[in-house]
């Protein structure tokens, strides 16, 4: 049977975090999903359609990877694909808590999906999306840990706003 993976998440923006979890599940899995989650937060700060088109983008090479949308339960959606695996990503001990949560009441909830928890390489485990918009809004550099078009994106963002 084909593994088909699940990575979801609000990815406001994407980061070179989520880059690096996408590749590794790329390489592990038949097919990845990225899944963004639609108003995870209500006021983000790329609307759905900027976060799709900036996925999609920085994916196109990889034709094992997909980009999609949802709302509600996440192992609803992970049954509508008919995928078999949710892929999240494990920064630091501070993740943990919360994602074991997660992942024992997804099982609760739908027993035969898997969780399957990845590591980033050293050097983006740090980063998340709220760190990079902290970080950007007050002058810090934030290149090389996004891509370049979150980067650009960010910029065209900032410039709009004076
Ligand atoms: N730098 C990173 N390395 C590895 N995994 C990451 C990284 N950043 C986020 N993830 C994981 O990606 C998934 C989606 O996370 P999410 O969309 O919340 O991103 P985030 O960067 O944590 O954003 P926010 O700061 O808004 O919470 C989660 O499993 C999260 O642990
Ligand atoms: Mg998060």
């Amino acid at each position: 049977m084909p593994t088909l993976a699940v990575y979801p998440g609000s990815f406001d923006p994407l980061t070179n975090g989520h880059v690096d979890i996408i590749e590794r599940g790329a390489r592990l899995f038949d097919r990845i999903i990225v899944a963004i989650l639609v108003n995870a937060e209500k006021s983000p700060l790329f609307s759905m359609a900027e976060r799709v088109d900036i996925a999609r983008a920085v994916f196109k090479n990889h034709p094992n990877v997909e980009v999609d949308t949802f709302d509600g339960l996440l192992v609803d959606y992970v049954a509508r694909r008919q995928a078999n695996v949710i892929v999240r990503g494990l920064r630091a001990v501070s993740d943990f808590e919360y994602e074991f949560q997660m992942a024992l009441m997804n099982r609760e909830l739908a027993s035969t999906i898997e969780t399957v928890f990845m590591m980033p390489a050293v050097k983006y485990s740090y980063i998340s999306s709220r760190l990079i918009k902290e970080v950007f809004a007050l002058g810090g550099k934030v290149h090389g840990l996004v891509p370049d078009m979150v980067e650009a994106r960010l910029r065209e963002k900032q410039a709009a706003r004076v």
